[in-house]
């Protein structure tokens, strides 16, 4: 049996990650020696109850945040140890590539649609490729939506934007952090669908946190943590 996720090379990858909050009696151990490698190209989900660490983890896995001890590395031509980065450098990493999507999605009120996808292209300096802003808002369907503002949207329409946002710099690794939480079952599947799409048809790396377990059988790796650590890493590649 070949390890779990290893039919394609690792784009991120995590050794001995320990995050610990505070100290003495109110010390919280939130990872615990984590080890991990995320398949390039494909959907991991990441999936555990409340307070088992996964939006800890997937701090450190986006640079969001540092680990207590242990190392995070991108990997590609030239690795990049993310964990020992400075906090500069961490946050352009995040608008080039590691882009994440917030549960609460973090749609600028005030910016309609169209500049709230420009938006981390703006920050980073980066031009626009016609294009590919085409392509990204044809496929998520929110391309008859550019010119309103978030509050004239639907819950799922909001979610396409904010999934269009992160996508548009061009990003290695897509990260989410319960995105299907507030959604009912119709909508979190078609997040689902959306979400497929995107890593079968770009080929986009997916990163997905979740309590939900039917919304992490959608993935290609199911990687399961309780108090802090991996209990499991399953296959669920077709
Ligand atoms: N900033 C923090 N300060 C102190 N404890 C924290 C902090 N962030 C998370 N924790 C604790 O770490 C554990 C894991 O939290 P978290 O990663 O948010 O879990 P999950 O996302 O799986 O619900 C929890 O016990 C939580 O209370
Ligand atoms: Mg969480």
């Amino acid at each position: 049996m070949p390890e779990p996720g290893s039919h394609s090379s690792p784009i991120i990858t995590a050794e001995q990650v320990s995050m610990v909050f505070g100290s003495g009696s109110t010390e919280v151990r939130a990872l615990d020696r984590v080890e991990l490698r995320i398949p390039r190209g494909r959907w991991t989900s990441i999936m555990g109850q409340s307070g088992s660490g996964k939006t800890t983890l997937l701090h450190c896995l986006s640079g969001l945040a540092t680990p207590t001890s242990g190392t995070v590395t991108l990997q590609g031509r030239r690795p990049v140890t993310i964990s020992s980065l400075s906090e500069n450098r961490r946050a352009k990493l995040r608008r080039t590539r590691l882009s994440v999507i917030f549960q609460d999605f973090n749609l600028v009120p005030i910016l309609s649609v169209r500049d709230n996808i420009t938006l981390p292209l703006r920050l980073a300096h980066q031009k626009m490729n016609k294009q590919w802003f085409r392509e990204v808002t044809e496929t998520l369907q929110i391309d008859n939506r550019l010119r309103h503002l978030p509050h004239e949207l639907s819950g799922g329409q909001r979610q396409r934007a904010a999934i269009a946002r992160a996508m548009i710099s061009k990003p290695d690794v897509l990260v989410a952090d319960e995105p299907t939480g507030s959604l009912d079952s119709v909508t979190s599947d078609a997040v689902g669908d959306l979400f497929r799409m995107v890593v079968d048809s770009f080929g986009q790396t997916l990163i997905f946190v979740t309590h939900d377990r039917e919304a992490a059988l959608r993935g290609d790796l199911l990687v399961t943590m309780r108090d802090g650590r991996i209990t499991g890493v399953e296959d669920l590649y077709r």
